[in-house]
C-alpha cells in the first residue's frame, strides 16, 4: 500500500480531547452542556448510533437526556417531546436520530427542531445559513470531512473535488462546504449521483473524492487518480458469519485496491466514523457557549 492512511479515530480523540477541556471550563461557571437523545423504534444500527452518542457525551462531561421511544410513537408525542426539549435550558442541543418510522413526517419535525438547539444542522434555518456562508450548526458528518482534510493537511484551495452521492445529510452539504469562500473551501466541485453519465469519467478528474454513495465498491482503483486524497464517508454492513455480530463494515471504497493509487485515504471502520459524534459534541459545546453570551 502506499497510500497514507487518516486517522479519523485519532483525529477525533483530539478533537475531543480539547472539547473535555472547554466543557471543564464551562462546568467551572456553572455551565453544562446538555445534549437531548430522541431514538424511535429500536432499528439495530440506530441504536447503535444513539448508544455511542450518549457515551461520548458522559466521556466528555456533557449532560445527556436519553429518550427511547416506542416505534407506534405518534408524530403529536414526538412533536411534544421536541417541544419540550426546546423549553428545557438544561438542553442546549436536541438530535433526533434518523430514519424516523413511515408514519411520521421527517421534514415536520425537524422544522419544529429550535434552530439554536439543532446540533444536527438540519434545520432549514441552519442549512440556508451553511449555504450563504454565515455563522450555522454545520451538519456533523460533512463538517466531520472538513475537519479530517484540514487537520491531514489536504488542501482544498483550487483542488477539484468530486462528491459521489446528494443526500441531504452528506453528499449536498459537504459540497457546499467545500465550495465556500473560506479555509476547508475553495475548492471546484462536482456533485455525482445515480443519473450522472460517466461516474469513472468524473472520478478520475479528482483530486480529492468524498465517497458518500452508501454502496459498496462505488469508487474502484481504476476511478481514481494517483495522487487523489480518498475520503470514504460509506458505512455499509456485509454479511459475514466469521464476525460474532454475524456482519461487518465496509465502505463505498474498494479499499485495498485504491490505497495503492491514492496519496491519502480513510478506512471504514475508524476513518470518517468516529468524526460525526465529535462533531456532534462540538455543536453541542458550542450551543452552550452561544445560550450563554460566550459564542
Ligand atoms: N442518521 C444517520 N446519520 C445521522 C445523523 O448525523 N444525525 C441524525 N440525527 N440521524 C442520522
Amino acid at each position: 500500500m502506499t497510500a497514507e492512511i487518516i486517522h479519523g479515530k485519532q483525529i477525533a480523540q483530539d478533537i475531543r480531547a480539547e472539547l473535555q477541556q472547554e466543557v471543564a471550563a464551562l462546568v467551572a461557571k456553572g455551565i453544562r452542556p446538555g445534549l437531548g437523545v430522541i431514538l424511535v423504534g429500536s432499528d439495530p444500527a440506530s441504536t447503535s448510533y444513539v448508544t455511542a452518542k450518549e457515551k461520548a457525551c458522559e466521556e466528555i462531561g456533557i449532560y445527556s437526556d436519553d429518550n427511547r421511544l416506542p416505534a407506534e410513537t405518534t408524530q403529536e408525542e414526538l412533536l411534544a417531546k421536541v417541544a419540550e426539549m426546546n423549553a428545557d435550558p438544561k438542553i442546549n442541543g436536541i438530535l433526533v436520530q434518523l430514519p424516523l418510522p413511515k408514519h411520521i413526517d421527517e421534514a415536520a419535525v425537524l422544522m419544529a427542531i429550535d434552530p439554536s438547539k439543532d446540533v444536527d444542522g438540519f434545520h432549514p434555518v441552519n442549512v440556508g445559513k451553511m449555504v450563504v456562508g454565515e455563522k450555522a450548526f454545520l451538519p456533523c458528518t460533512p463538517h466531520g470531512v472538513i475537519q479530517m482534510l484540514l487537520r491531514s493537511g489536504v488542501e482544498t484551495s483550487g483542488a477539484h473535488a468530486v462528491v459521489v452521492g446528494r443526500s441531504n445529510i452528506v453528499g449536498k452539504p459537504v459540497a457546499n462546504m467545500l465550495v465556500q469562500k473560506q479555509k476547508g473551501g475553495d475548492a471546484t466541485v462536482t456533485v455525482c449521483h445515480t443519473r450522472t453519465r460517466d461516474l469513472a469519467g468524473h472520478v478520475r478528474q479528482a483530486d480529492i473524492v468524498i465517497a458518500a454513495a452508501g454502496r459498496p465498491n462505488t469508487i474502484t482503483a481504476d476511478m481514481v487518480k494517483p495522487g487523489a486524497v480518498v475520503i470514504d464517508v460509506g458505512v455499509n454492513r456485509i454479511e459475514d458469519a466469521s464476525k460474532k455480530s454475524g456482519f461487518r463494515l465496509v465502505g463505498d471504497v474498494d479499499f485495498d485496491a485504491v490505497a495503492e493509487v491514492a496519496s491519502k485515504i480513510t478506512p471504514v471502520p475508524g476513518g470518517v466514523g468516529p468524526m460525526t459524534i465529535t462533531m456532534l459534541l462540538w455543536n453541542t459545546v458550542e450551543s452552550a457557549k452561544q445560550a450563554n453570551g460566550l459564542a
